[in-house]
């Protein structure tokens, strides 16, 4: 394998999921032949694909391989993200080094130790939906009752962000990861950055007494009033920080949710022994990988892998295949809470390894935990190949998920 144009027959991706919690049967020849090879991407490019977990680790550290999506050539996995190409997102769209510099105004709000402190809150939270769910119920739609609003809340809380104006926001996020076409989802990017510019306008004129206690406010009293961050920037943080802090997550927590319920005799264990949680919610995240096709591209020439990925070349990470490395993971199709699934690529590894890794992980073990003691009948509401789950170019997860108890 030494060439990326060569000619040959190079599986498509994105592809979508037969089983929302397995990889793309379509994805099986990948598997195959790890731990890189050639895919065609939808708009006819080719790209490598990253399969193997070893290699996924040492490639996701290269600095030589670039995020800043703005550079002529970096791959698109859909036509959505072709269109919002010409703007990068703080953080995720940014190398070194102002990524870094990025980064570390943000670190003390996502350490373990914060999201350790912000616990008993997202607990009432959860709390909180839960009665208003059994409240209206049963039956109910677990995502709009629970999954969608615990961390779109949570995340309002942390920026300052007022979750009066949660649909607003779910919606124009909801749009700009699966909106119908490229206009739309370029739409929604800017009617979202005009609702946080806004926003920290707003934020700015308050005097120093009045401020928020969001990470936005202290962001614009201690960074912005400073000069460390500009108006653009501090924009582009707020947003990346919106999206990626709720629709992830409340993937999570639906998939995670029917996931269980597909496999009671895990439920069962898991309800015997609450301490598996913290293991239970790695091995999910490691079997669900919601976030498949992480996009680089080479800045320089790479060997690797008894390869040449040339400059200019994209390289896609498929977080599904790699978590599932037989190598390193055993039975890789099987829930296992007594694997080690640390290690795992689901929040990504390196410089831009998951920011809110900490924030998800709290949530999740609150959300799942709550759920399945407060609701001990929880079950699907209709027959589960009726449900309908997200296609493949997107972030994983349930579009809804009729539930009763
Ligand atoms: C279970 C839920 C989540 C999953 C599966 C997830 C997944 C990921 C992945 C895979 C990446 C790396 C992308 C890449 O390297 O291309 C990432 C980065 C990021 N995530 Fe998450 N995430 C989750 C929750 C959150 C939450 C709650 C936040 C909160 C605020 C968040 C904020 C971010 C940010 C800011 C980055 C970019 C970090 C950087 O570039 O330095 N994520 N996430």
């Amino acid at each position: 394998m030494t060439d990326l144009t060569e000619k040959s027959e190079h599986v498509a991706f994105p592809q979508d999921r037969s089983c929302p919690y397995h990889p793309p049967t379509g994805y099986d020849p990948l598997r195959a032949t790890r731990p890189l090879t050639r895919i065609r991407l939808y708009d006819g490019r080719p790209a490598w694909l990253v399969t193997g977990h070893g290699l996924a680790r040492d490639l996701l550290v290269d600095p030589r391989l670039s995020t800043d999506r703005t550079r002529p050539g970096f791959p698109a996995t859909t036509p959505r993200f072709a269109a919002v190409r010409d703007r990068r997102p703080a953080l995720l769209g940014v190398d070194d080094p102002r990524h870094r510099t990025q980064r570390r105004m943000l670190i003390p709000s996502f350490t373990l130790k914060r999201a350790t402190e912000l616990r008993p809150r997202i607990q009432r939270i959860v709390d909180q939906l839960l009665d208003e769910m059994t409240a209206q119920g049963p039956p109910a739609d677990l995502v709009r009752a629970f999954a969608l609003p615990v961390p779109s809340t949570v995340i309002c809380a942390l920026l300052g962000v007022p979750y009066a104006d949660h649909e607003f926001f779910e919606e124009q996020s909801r749009r700009l990861l699966r909106g119908p076409t490229a206009e739309d989802t370029r739409e929604a990017r800017d009617r979202l950055q005009a609702y946080l510019d806004a926003l920290i306008d707003r934020k700015q004129r308050q005097e120093a007494g009045e401020a928020g206690e969001g990470l936005l406010d202290e962001l614009v009293q201690q960074r912005l009033s400073e000069g460390e961050l500009d108006r653009e920037e501090l924009t582009a943080l707020a947003m990346i920080l919106l999206v990626a802090g709720h629709e992830t997550t409340a993937n999570m927590i639906s998939l995670g949710t029917y996931t269980l319920l597909r496999h009671p005799d895990r439920l069962t264990e898991l309800r015997a022994d609450p301490s598996l949680l913290p293991a239970a919610v790695e091995e999910l995240m490691r079997m669900l990988s919601i976030a498949d096709g992480l996009l680089r591209l080479a800045t320089e020439d790479i060997e690797i892998a008894g390869t040449t990925i040339r400059a200019g070349e994209g390289v896609v990470f498929s977080t599904s295949v790699i978590n599932r490395d037989e190598d390193v993971y055993p039975a890789p199709d099987t829930l296992d809470w007594h694997r080690s699934a640390r290690h795992h690529v689901a929040f990504g590894f390196g410089i831009h390894q998951c920011l809110g890794q900490n924030l998800a992980r709290a949530e999740l073990e609150i959300a799942l935990r709550t759920l399945f003691e407060r609701l001990p009948t929880l079950r699907l509401a209709v027959p589960p190949d009726e449900i309908p789950f997200k296609p493949g170019d997107t972030i994983q997860g349930m579009l809804e998920l009729p539930v009763t108890w």
